[in-house]
């Protein structure tokens, strides 16, 4: 099943940084999906765990593009960034900890997180980007 359903809007035009988008996006898909069927919470569990690993990666590797760019908002970039692990992490040690369950409400929050920050933020150091390309 589909919380978000990908299209081209969201493509930032660099095919590695849109590959682990749609990852990202597949990951949140299947936390719905195991969510709805209203699966075990160690198999739940175990997609969150992938879900910040995933993340944690994927962030690496934008900084890492934008370092080399030396694109000036890379400051800012990485703050959002470690924002959102350190909400994602807290919401995955409560969720272990049986202190919450994943909620709709949960995944939203998750979905328009990643797609706000795909729109505007990773957007606009894609258009900085372009830039040493045309
Ligand atoms: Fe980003
Ligand atoms: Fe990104």
């Amino acid at each position: 099943m589909e919380l978000i359903k990908w299209t081209d809007k969201y493509s930032i035009g660099i095919k590695e940084i849109d590959n682990q988008h749609k990852g990202l996006v597949i990951i949140i898909n299947e936390l719905f999906t195991y969510m709805s069927e209203g699966k075990a919470r160690e198999k739940l569990e175990i997609i969150f765990e992938h879900l910040a690993d995933y993340t944690k990666k994927h962030f690496s590797t934008e900084e890492l593009v934008l370092y080399k760019y030396a694109y000036p908002g890379l400051e800012k970039h990485k703050e959002e960034h470690l924002m959102f692990i350190e909400k994602l992490e807290n919401l995955q040690s409560d969720f272990s900890h049986e202190k919450i369950t994943v909620t709709l409400e949960v995944l939203n929050f998750l979905k328009y997180w990643l797609l706000n920050h795909i729109l505007i933020s990773d957007k606009h150091y894609a258009n900085h980007i372009k830039k040493f390309h045309s």
